[in-house]
């Protein structure tokens, strides 16, 4: 093995991994570019070719070119190391059956099963008609490896154990279920089944639709072992390379949608599966392009299921456009009819604002509804904006639609509060200290702002004084600094808390605990490294002292926390 590991080594330089994943430039005996595994707008993430290792001075990652694909393939080391032997040509040493690992077990399993489904479609003439009714060539249903669950009850289970599979594991990919009487029975009967695969195509899960209107139209692997619904996008394994190409990721709904829009040529395609998009979802796929094009009806449930997801991927920071599709039709529908329309949809697709003019436009929409839905739907994106410019460019369109002037429009944009960036270092492992330092102040801020704002207001459900005379307690002898620190930002937050509070007060109570328990924390990591410091050199005196201090601070978290599960 570790032989293998040489050889690879010596075949695949670490700029040329790297590369396909990073735009990396020259800089001296290295190269550099922009960290694939956090956030970041200016280069921290180093390549040396004389090393043969990467490290980001952003997040820290940083390894030889196995470490490299593991982390971005989101494979474990075996798993890379097979990428790696087979992208070098490199043969490793076949592994005896019996040192197989159980997911390589599972993983068998599911080949099996999905040959046996390939094989049934390819002798079932009714069913063949209806995939190529549905639009499906021959030459699709083998890329995608579509097949048919036979309609009985025990056909599956009884194949996979003629292939001499372990039936706990039979029953661990979810492909049998247990009935209540014992005996084990097929999970997809009568269904079209498509595999889903993980980023290198091992099948770990399949979608199953029914032939006719039964319900439900599609039934789903479980969650397994080998299947976690909120990481996989069905299709990523075929439009990894397309969407780093075309540096772009057009995300459909649905299995046909996507099938179809492959067929049409649009192969940097992915669907979700059987699940909402999760922040995982959009987090794998930022890693591969920052672009994505969502393409949704334009149905109520569209929408909806849209802004949440717009949502998401502005606030991963990711550059986000709707293709709006003709009504009544999904991209199935598009991409079959019209593979060159489907195309024009994408490459027309409409920044997130101008997609929601367009549906209030649709919808006839004006006056004081108009206003609403532009004041709770648009304006948080609007807000969210990293460009100024950007901004600038969609508040005039805004006030041209609402026939209202600019400054109006401006105003509202600024009493919104704008979608926070979640997780903007999502994927990243967590920063040191100053990060965290900055949250608690901004925490203090919002704790300030709102009080600012409750005084003017002078609101009896708040105690003012009180709440500032907790703040001076919980941060001693820093208050006067950190305070002053904030001090700036107060106007701006009063003004953010007028929003969100100015309803309902009591929302403000809650700020208090949640800056004590930021604050704590922190306290706690610093004097846990004042601590060690202080063992490594000895000091026991201080090691003592730092010691009961660490303990005072974990009684207060404890303390809070409490008092927090009484308020809830
Ligand atoms: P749709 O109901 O829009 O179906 O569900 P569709 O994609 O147009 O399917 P066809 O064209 O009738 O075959 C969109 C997606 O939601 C998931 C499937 O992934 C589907 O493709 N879904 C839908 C389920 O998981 N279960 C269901 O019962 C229905
Ligand atoms: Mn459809």
């Amino acid at each position: 093995m570790s032989n293998s590991v040489e050889q690879i080594k010596q075949k695949l330089s670490i700029v040329d991994l790297v590369g396909g994943y990073v735009k990396l430039e020259k800089a001296g005996v290295n190269w550099k570019g922009r960290c694939p595994f956090h956030n970041e707008k200016t280069p921290s993430f180093f390549v040396s070719p004389g090393r043969e290792t990467f490290h980001c001075f952003g997040c820290a990652k940083g390894g030889d070119i196995f470490t490299f694909t593991q982390e971005i393939e989101g494979l474990d080391f075996m798993g890379a190391l097979k990428m790696l032997a087979d992208r070098t040509g490199v043969t490793l040493e076949r592994e005896r059956k019996e040192e197989r690992t159980e997911k390589e077990k599972l993983l068998a399993i599911m080949t099996d099963a999905s040959l046996m489904f390939q094989a049934t479609l390819g002798k079932n003439m009714s069913v063949l008609e209806y995939v190529h009714d549905r639009g499906l060539t021959d030459e699709t249903i083998r890329h995608f490896e579509v097949g048919f669950a036979p309609d009985g009850w025990r056909v599956l289970h009884e194949f996979l154990l003629s292939r001499k599979h372990d039936e706990a594991l039979i029953e661990k990919t979810g492909m049998i279920i247990r009935s209540p009487k014992g005996p084990f029975y097929d999970r997809f009967r009568g269904r079209v089944m498509f595999p889903i695969k993980d980023t290198v195509g091992n099948t770990i899960g399949f979608s199953g639709r029914v032939l006719g209107d039964e319900l439900p139209k599609y039934m789903n692997s479980p969650e397994t072992t080998l299947y976690q619904k909120s990481h996989v996008l069905f299709g990523i394994d075929k439009a990894k390379q397309a969407i780093r190409k075309s540096d772009c990721t057009i995300l459909v709904e649905g299995q046909m949608d996507l099938v179809l829009s492959h067929q049409s040529g649009v192969t940097n395609a992915v669907a979700v599966s059987g699940t909402a998009l999760t922040e995982d979802h959009l987090v794998s796929l930022k890693r591969l392009s920052e672009n994505l094009v969502m393409a949704f009806d334009a149905d109520a449930a569209g929408i909806k299921a849209a802004g949440r997801a717009l949502a998401m991927a502005l606030g991963l920071g990711m550059n986000v456009k709707v293709a709006l599709l003709p009504p009544g039709m999904d991209p199935a529908d598009v991409a079959r009819a019209n593979p060159s329309e489907w195309t024009r949809l994408i490459k027309e697709a409409d920044h997130v604002i101008d997609f929601y003019l367009g549906v209030y436009r649709a919808q006839n929409l004006s006056g004081a509804e108009l206003r609403k839905r532009i004041q709770e739907e648009l304006m948080p994106f609007v807000g969210s904006l990293a460009s100024s410019l950007d901004q600038g460019h969609y508040v005039k369109k805004v006030a041209e639609h609402l026939g209202v002037s600019e400054s109006a429009v401006w105003e509202s944009v600024r009493s919104v509060p704008k979608i926070s960036r979640t997780r903007p270092d999502a994927g990243a492992p967590r920063k040191e200290l100053p990060k965290e330092e900055s949250r608690v102040k901004e925490l203090l801020a919002k704790l300030l702002g709102a009080l600012a704002m409750v005084s003017e207001k002078a609101d009896s459900l708040i105690n003012v004084a009180e709440i500032r005379r907790e703040v001076d307690l919980l941060l001693g002898e820093r208050a006067a600094a950190l305070v002053e620190e904030v001090s700036a930002k107060i106007p701006e937050y009063a003004l953010q808390a007028e929003v969100m509070y100015g309803e309902n007060p009591k929302g403000i109570r809650e700020l208090f605990p949640a800056l004590a328990e930021g604050f704590l924390k922190d306290e706690f990591s610093v004097t846990m490294k004042k601590l060690r410091d202080a063992e490594a050199v000895g000091d026991t005196e201080q090691v003592k002292l730092l010691l009961a201090e660490c303990q005072r601070i974990t009684s207060q978290i404890t303390q809070l926390k409490k008092e927090r599960i009484l308020r809830e």
